[in-house]
């Protein structure tokens, strides 16, 4: 993938993501995290393939391509004079083209996603008078019930509090099993990629660098060449945490503390 003349993402291999799966999708900033969940959702040209159980996407048409994966952008919803039911909702039925009027299963459909994501009491409000961590959720809300096969999220939790970014990605999980959903989730937060992704892929300057289980992939190594941080993980309550010492500020010369400047000490 390119924009203009410059190649953001170069020869990406991404291996066969399983149904049931929750996938993380991490890497520093500029990594091209974004520039990817856009040409898997078709809507950046690339070259290369997007295979869906085998089949071609590029062969499908965008609508149909569009109903089958749902994508959150790392950008909030913008302005709306719907309120959060309404949006909700009609993101429900869109998903669902040929129905006429809401049927039953699709209110309730609504009222569960709300619930899940604590926004049952904001139901009546306008997206306007929301928060930009009550209004991520709503397009998290959006995008889980469209139903889809291939669920690609941008940083869905960028605006979340503590509470809410744990019940999110926790959320995400249980939707992603219970549905048989693909899902690709990018997060900053390494720690949440450990407590719920089932395979992390690592993106480091276009190109894919790591792929694997959480706790074989994320180590000290990974920490300094990566993401340019003195760093470890550790157990801490008998979960793998990635603790922080310093940042590394010259790149490339190894993982040493030696060259860390500690953060946080007077
Ligand atoms: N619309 C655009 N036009 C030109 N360059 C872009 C555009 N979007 C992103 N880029 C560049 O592509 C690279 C990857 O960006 P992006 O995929 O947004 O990274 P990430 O999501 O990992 O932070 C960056 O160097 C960024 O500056
Ligand atoms: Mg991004």
């Amino acid at each position: 993938m390119r924009y203009g003349q410059r190649r953001v993402l170069d020869d990406i291999r991404v291996p066969a993501l399983t149904a049931g799966s929750l996938t993380a999708l991490i890497g520093p900033n500029a990594a091209g995290k974004s520039t990817l969940l856009r040409g898997v959702a078709g809507l950046a040209p690339a070259s290369g393939r997007v295979l869906l159980d085998g089949e071609d996407l590029a062969r499908s048409p965008q609508a149909e391509r569009a109903r089958r994966m749902a994508y959150l952008p790392q950008t909030l919803p913008g302005r709306s004079r719907l309120g959060v039911f309404e949006a909700v909702l009609s993101a429900a039925m869109a998903a669902r083209p040929g129905r006429g009027h809401a049927a039953a299963a699709d209110l309730h459909a609504v009222d569960a996603v709300l619930a899940r994501l604590d926004l049952t009491a904001l139901a009546d409000r306008g997206i306007d008078a929301l928060s930009g961590g009550q209004r991520q959720r709503v397009g998290l809300a959006q995008a889980l019930v469209r139903d889809p096969a291939v669920l690609l999220l941008d940083e869905p939790t960028s605006a979340l509090d503590l509470h809410h970014q744990y019940r999110a990605v926790d959320v995400i999980r249980r939707e992603t099993r219970a549905r048989g959903l693909i899902t690709l989730l990018v997060v900053h937060d390494i720690n949440l990629a450990l407590r719920f992704a089932d395979r992390v892929l690592v993106l480091h300057d276009g190109r894919l660098v790591a792929d694997g289980k959480p706790g074989a992939v994320i180590d000290r190594e990974l920490l300094a060449r990566v993401y340019r941080v003195d760093g470890e993980v550790t157990g801490i309550g008998g979960r793998p945490t990635v603790l922080v010492h310093g940042v590394v500020r010259r790149p490339h010369s190894g993982a040493g503390r030696r060259e860390a400047d500690a953060i946080g000490n007077p």
